[in-house]
């Protein structure tokens, strides 16, 4: 929401592919979702919801037990999909499920920047840790970047950063980025009870501000090289991290 605001065409995918929850969030009522383009039922654009400020959402499919484990044709039909897609994009926004499951290591690797959003718990940090470890730091791994959630203030943020890439610079020899810290704000819990985004419910909260500036450093990020952009730089990479987890490559 905050990157539609600053004006980028912003797409968001719902890929928490088991308990995708998007959707109920933002208080939309998608009527068809990401396991009818797998089907082959519905197109890419028929599936596409548009939400507040402009932002487009691929919903994906809340309870569809199978949509968390895609073969690789079905993979790949997701991929075409895409790539049949005719719409100016700047950012591709995806959000994955927790954890290092098999979908969320190839969403990962397909993207160009991975943002790991962690807060100052131990299972947290650990499952922070585990995600970096598993995608370590071969070439063309994605570039990693922390958000600090739920922090007192930017200086507690940056702390638990720290406390991270260090360990992950000394065991993994991977660097991270900090992007920034969201802090802890009730207006958050309000605007999600509301089904709102907080950046439109409550702008001025400090969890708006926070996700404001936090667009504006993404807005200077480097997009991939190349003339095809975003979109089929990613879902390329999704299909070729499908087929080498089945043993085969395109
Ligand atoms: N900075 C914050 N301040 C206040 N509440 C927060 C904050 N971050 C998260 N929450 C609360 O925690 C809930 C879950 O947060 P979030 O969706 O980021 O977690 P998640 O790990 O992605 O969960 P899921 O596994 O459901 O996707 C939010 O709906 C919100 O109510
Ligand atoms: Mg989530």
């Amino acid at each position: 929401m905050a990157l539609s605001s600053v004006g980028r065409q912003t797409m968001l995918l719902d890929a928490d592919l088991g308990l995708a929850n998007v959707d109920v969030l933002l208080g939309l009522q998608p009527r068809a979702n990401l396991s009818h383009v797998v089907d082959g039922s519905r197109s890419l654009e028929e599936v596409i919801v548009s939400g507040p400020g402009g932002l487009m959402i691929v919903p994906a499919a809340s309870g569809v037990a199978r949509m968390a484990n895609l073969s690789p044709a079905e993979h790949a039909g997701v991929i075409r999909a895409f790539s049949d897609l005719h719409c100016a994009l700047d950012t591709l926004v995806v959000d994955t499920a927790a954890g290092v499951s098999d979908d969320v290591i190839s969403f990962t690797q397909a993207a160009q920047d991975v943002i790991v959003v962690v807060c100052d718990e131990p299972a947290s940090i650990t499952d922070a840790y585990a995600l970096v470890k598993v995608m370590g730091c071969e070439e063309g791994s994605p570039r990693f970047h922390v958000l600090s959630n739920m922090a007192q203030d930017e200086h507690e943020g940056r702390a638990l950063y720290q406390k991270l890439s260090r360990v992950c610079a000394r065991f993994l020899d991977v660097n991270l980025h900090f992007l920034g810290s969201v802090p802890y704000d009730l207006a958050l819990r309000r605007a999600v009870q509301r089904q709102q985004p907080v950046v439109e419910a409550f702008p001025g909260s400090p969890s708006a501000k926070a996700f404001k500036r936090i667009a504006r450093v993404i807005e200077g990020w480097v997009p991939p090289t190349g003339a095809r952009g975003h979109l089929e730089f990613f879902v390329e990479r999704l299909v070729r991290a499908g087929a080498e987890s089945e043993g085969y490559v395109i």
